[in-house]
């Protein structure tokens, strides 16, 4: 029956949308939202950074068809979190010596303000790829840093490792992303005493909540994982013989320190009375949402919710980073469903910090660090499975999916011949999509990544920009760093709950309204002669 319902609603929607009333009235009320739209010139109080790792422009189109036909719509219409956000501006994303960055150069600029090169996180295009000595006079700070100074909590919530490359430039200072523990420091790093990203998570910024996965790079070499004890990749790597966790525990002696490894303990987390979180629910990423035991490991929203919820307890405020790591790692093995799921599952964890902030003075940015060779192709009809095959055949006389990749490992030639997937599920998670150039690993796309804001000068990031001036916009906006102009700024009143468009302005909507009653009962009207 709900398939049924399904179909009677697409069939309904479709009639709505005959209508030329239906069009004019929506845009009337997206005018009207426009027209009662005043900047927000509050400062900030608290900033929440949500980063889409390599959530594109294709990948944020695809993700709301999804997410919408996940909960039986068409899916085009969809109005997802994300898209709710008043502002929108888009960023350069190229590093200072590649026109397609990595994480690492995007992460720098993004959250230290500074371009950077490939690989480098946390240092300036002085420092080079891979060598230790050129970091050294070389450092740049994060926003994170800035709001801590400025009496801020800080928090980095990840779905990847939390040494991996986006949530540790928050805090980190590396010539390599890769030096995770001091096991991967090469011997000249070590002689000219460069230390591991993991080390730096405690010697740096003091972080009031750390959540994502990790476990491997903070403990000494084969100390067993509780998760996995007989599974020896998950074991400890350190050389040093460091237990970070337990210095870690040690060095917030006299606060409440809770660290964290499954859901359980988790859950039992009050954030009321905790000072410091440190949760890392896998020895190295964490797992694709759809691939995760529900009671095991936290979705990222509710990883979000309680960063959030710790961290509201300062009376300063806060700086969050959020990131939705998966979803670059998803394309990387051309997998789009699982991709999109990924940044389906960032959209709720955004829901969920609109739902608990005040957009009056919590700033909300969306952003993505780069992109991916991803298209959306064909012509597939209205409500086609985004993850389904377009009804128009190639020129080899063969079907072919709506997403498809540039190059990647879905180039799989068979006698010159692409595969024939007329008999091929290609919703399921693993369906690796066609991609134009063979590759083990899809590389990262090269255009504008999306910017969404809102809350105090959200209206600052609107425009094109370099990626590097989102870090500076944000600091401006909650008075962290070193322009203090906006400091002073007198709050604006409070916005009154304003009432729903459709019911204040009256012509128009109210017309669609009877219009749409009208459709309803012609539309029952005409369910009989359907059946005949
Ligand atoms: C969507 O429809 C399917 C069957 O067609 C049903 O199992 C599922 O519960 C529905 N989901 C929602 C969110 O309505
Ligand atoms: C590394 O640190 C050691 C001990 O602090 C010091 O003696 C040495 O000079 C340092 N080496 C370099 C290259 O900075
Ligand atoms: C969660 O972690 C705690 C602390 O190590 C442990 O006692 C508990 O058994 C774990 N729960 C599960 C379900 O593994
Ligand atoms: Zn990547």
């Amino acid at each position: 029956t709900f398939a049924v319902l399904g179909d009677i609603y697409i069939f309904f929607s479709s009639m709505v949308e005959e209508s030329p009333e239906f069009w004019r009235s929506q845009a009337q009320r997206t005018l009207q939202a426009a027209l009662d739209r005043t900047p927000n010139t509050n400062v900030a109080k608290n900033i929440v950074l949500f980063l889409g790792d390599g959530m594109g422009i294709t990948t944020y189109t695809a993700a709301r068809i999804l997410k919408g036909q996940l909960q039986n719509q068409s899916g085009e219409e969809t109005v997802t979190n994300m898209d709710t956000f008043p502002y929108v501006g888009l960023a350069k994303t190229y590093s200072v010596d590649f026109q397609i960055p990595d994480s690492a150069a995007t992460a720098t600029a993004y959250l230290c303000g500074v371009k950077t090169n490939l690989n480098t996180i946390g240092v300036s295009a002085a420092a080079r790829n891979g060598v230790c000595r050129s970091q050294k006079g070389n450092e740049v700070t994060s926003i994170l840093r800035w709001a801590k100074d400025a009496g801020k909590a800080v928090g980095i919530v990840t779905t990847t490792r939390v040494q991996h490359a986006t949530p540790a430039t928050s805090y980190a200072h590396s010539a390599s992303r890769k030096w995770y523990s001091d096991a991967d420091l090469p011997a000249s790093a070590r002689t000219n005493n460069c230390t591991d990203i993991a080390s730096q998570l405690l010697s740096n910024t003091d972080i009031d909540v750390i959540i994502g996965g990790g476990r491997k790079y903070m403990t000494p070499r084969g100390t067993r994982d509780p998760e996995y004890p007989r599974d020896y990749s998950s074991r400890g790597r350190r050389k040093d013989g460091r237990h970070l966790i337990q210095e870690w525990q040690s060095l917030k002696a006299g606060k409440v320190a809770h660290y964290v490894w499954n859901k359980t303990d988790f859950d039992a987390v009050d954030p009321e009375t905790t000072d410091y979180l440190m949760a890392l629910f896998e020895p190295g990423d964490m797992h694709f949402d759809l691939e995760r035991d529900p009671l095991m490991d936290p979705s990222i929203a509710e990883t979000t919710e309680k960063a959030i919820r710790i961290l509201s307890r300062n009376p300063n405020g806060f700086f969050l980073l959020v990131e939705g790591g998966r979803i670059d790692q998803a394309h990387h093995a051309g997998r789009g469903s699982m991709a999109l799921h990924e940044a389906v599952a960032l959209d709720r964890a955004v829901g969920k910090a609109l739902e608990l902030t005040n957009e009056e003075e919590t700033l909300i940015v969306v952003t993505a660090d780069h992109s991916h060779p991803l298209v959306i192709n064909g012509y597939p009809f209205r409500g086609n499975s985004i993850l389904g095959k377009s009804p128009l055949w190639a020129s080899d006389m063969m079907p072919f999916t709506t997403l498809m990749y540039g190059n990647g490992p879905g180039n799989k030639m068979e006698g010159g011949k692409r595969p024939d997937i007329r008999k091929v599920d290609t919703k399921t998670s693993g369906y690796v999509q066609l991609a134009a150039v063979p590759l083990k690993s899809a590389t990262h796309g090269g255009e504008d990544v999306v910017i969404l804001a809102r809350g105090p000068m959200a209206h600052l990031l609107q425009g094109v920009h370099e990626q590097s001036y989102i870090a500076h916009a944000m600091a401006y906006a909650a008075c962290v760093g070193t322009d203090r102009r906006h400091c002073a700024a007198r709050p604006r009143e409070m916005n009154r709950k304003s009432t729903p468009h459709f019911f204040k302005t009256s012509g128009l909507s109210l017309k669609a309204y009877v219009y749409a009653a009208l459709m309803i009962l012609a539309f029952f009207q005409s369910v009989p002669l359907l059946f005949m």
